[in-house]
C-alpha cells in the first residue's frame, strides 16, 4: 500500500461569549492586573456560561473545520477529542462530538493527556491517515477549565480559561502532514499539576468536596521549569530528526500557558518573533485547546501557507510535553480561498460577577 500523508484541510476554533478580565478578577480574588500580566502576558479569557460544557465547545469549533474544509459529517471515518475536562467522566465526550456534528460513520475516542492532548491528537490521527486505515479525521482540543478551577485561589484561577479549536486531516498522496514528532512523559511529577477528585483514587465524598479536591491545584514553579526546559529541548530534537534547523521552519506554535514561558523558547532558540504565534493574552491558558486555537488564528491570519512547515510543542499535566513538525499540504490554499474564515466568537464584556452568579459560587466570596 502506497503510504499516505495528512493535508490539513479545515481548521475553526470558538471561545465562550463570556470574556472576564483581569480587573474582573482583582474584584474577587487578591490578584492584580498588573500581576497577572506581568507574570503570565494574560489580560482576558473566556469563561462559558453555567449550561455551557465542553461537547458544546469542541461541537461548534468542529462544525467549523468541517465547513472550511468542505468534507460532510458523514464522510469523516474518526474523532479525537482532546481534554482534560469532558461532560462525563463517562461517556467519552468523544461519542457527544461525533453525535453532534452528525458524524453517524466514525469511530471516536477522547484523550487526557492534559494541555498535551492536542498535539497527542494530531500525531495520533497522522498515524492512521499513514497506514490508509482512514481518509477523513477530525482532531479537536477543547476544554472548559472554569468550573474546575478554585476561585479562591489565586494562584491557579487567573490562568485558565475555556475554548476549543479543531482540524480536519484528510488523505492525500502529496507530501505533508507530520514530519517528525515527539511524544514525552514523566509521570513522577504527577502531582504539579493535579485534580484529586473524582476519580477512583478519590471517590467524590463530602470530605473531598469540603477539602476542595476537586478543583486544580499547581505548582507553578515546578511546572514553570519542566515548560522552559521540554519545550526548547523537544523542539530541537524534533527539527534535529528531520534534519532542519530554525529558519526552515515557518511557524512556531507553542501551548499557550505563559508569554514568559514561550519568550524563553524563542529566546533560547533564537527564533524570530514574528515566527512565533502568541494569543494567550485574549485566551489564557485553554489547555488542550490553546494550540488548536492559536494554529486557527494564524491560519486564517494567512501567517502560513501550502508548503510551509509548522512546529508544534505542547507541555501539560502529567507531567507530558509533546512537540512535531507538520508540513500543509496543497489543499490549505485552496481552503481558505473557498470558504470564509472562522472567527473566534468576540467577547460580549460580561462581568466576571454574572459569570461566577451563573455557577453560584462567588456570593460567599464577594460577601
Ligand atoms: N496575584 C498576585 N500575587 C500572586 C498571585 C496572583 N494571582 N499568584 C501568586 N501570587 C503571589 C504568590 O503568593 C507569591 O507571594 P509570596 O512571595 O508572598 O509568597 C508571589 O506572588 C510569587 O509567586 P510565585 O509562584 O513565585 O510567582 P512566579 O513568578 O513563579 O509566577 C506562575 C507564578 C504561576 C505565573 C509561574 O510559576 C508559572 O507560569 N508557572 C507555570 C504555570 C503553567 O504554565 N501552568 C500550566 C501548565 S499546562
Amino acid at each position: 500500500m502506497t503510504r499516505k500523508h495528512a493535508s490539513l484541510i479545515g481548521w475553526g476554533h470558538y471561545a465562550p461569549e463570556n470574556v472576564v478580565t483581569n480587573a474582573d478578577l482583582e474584584k474577587i480574588v487578591d490578584t492584580s492586573d498588573e500581576w497577572i500580566k506581568s507574570r503570565s502576558g494574560i489580560e482576558r479569557r473566556h469563561f462559558v456560561s453555567e449550561d455551557q460544557a465542553t461537547s458544546d465547545l469542541s461541537i461548534e469549533a468542529g462544525r467549523r473545520a468541517l465547513e472550511m474544509s468542505g468534507v460532510a459529517p458523514e464522510d469523516v471515518d474518526l474523532v479525537i477529542v482532546a481534554t482534560s475536562s469532558p461532560d462525563y467522566l463517562t461517556p467519552p465526550v468523544s461519542s457527544q462530538v461525533q453525535h453532534g456534528l452528525g458524524c453517524v460513520n466514525a469511530g471516536a475516542f477522547a484523550m487526557m493527556v492534559g494541555c498535551t492532548g492536542f498535539v497527542y491528537g494530531l500525531v495520533t490521527a497522522d498515524q492512521f491517515i499513514q497506514t490508509g486505515a482512514y481518509k477523513t479525521i477530525l482532531v479537536v482540543g477543547a476544554e472548559v477549565i472554569s468550573k474546575n478551577l478554585d476561585m479562591t485561589d489565586r494562584t491557579t484561577c487567573v490562568l485558565f480559561g475555556d475554548g476549543a479549536g479543531a482540524v480536519v486531516l484528510q488523505a492525500t498522496d502529496a507530501p505533508c502532514g507530520v514530519r517528525s514528532f515527539e511524544l514525552g512523559s514523566d509521570g513522577s511529577q504527577a502531582e504539579a499539576l493535579i485534580a484529586p477528585c473524582p476519580g477512583t483514587r478519590n471517590p467524590v465524598s463530602q470530605y473531598a468536596v469540603d477539602n476542595r479536591t476537586h478543583y486544580l491545584r499547581m505548582d507553578g514553579r515546578a511546572v514553570f521549569k519542566f515548560a522552559t526546559r521540554t519545550m526548547t529541548e523537544s523542539l530541537q530534537r524534533v527539527m534535529g530528526k528531520a534534519g532542519v534547523g530554525v529558519d526552515d521552519v515557518d511557524l512556531f506554535i507553542p501551548h499557550q500557558a505563559n508569554a514568559r514561558i514561550i519568550e524563553y523558547a524563542a529566546k533560547t532558540l533564537a527564533l524570530p518573533p514574528e515566527k512565533v504565534v502568541m494569543n494567550v493574552a485574549d485566551y489564557g491558558n485553554t489547555s488542550a485547546a490553546t494550540i488548536p486555537i492559536a494554529l486557527s488564528e494564524a491560519l486564517t491570519a494567512g501567517r502560513a501557507e501550502a508548503g510551509d512547515t509548522l512546529a508544534l510543542v505542547g507541555f501539560g499535566a502529567g507531567l507530558t510535553w509533546a512537540a512535531c513538525l507538520f508540513d500543509l499540504g496543497p489543499l490549505v490554499g485552496t481552503a481558505r480561498a473557498s470558504h470564509e474564515a472562522t472567527e473566534a466568537t468576540s467577547g460580549d464584556g460580561a462581568t466576571v460577577d454574572s459569570v461566577i452568579d451563573d455557577r453560584g459560587v462567588v456570593d460567599g466570596l464577594i460577601a
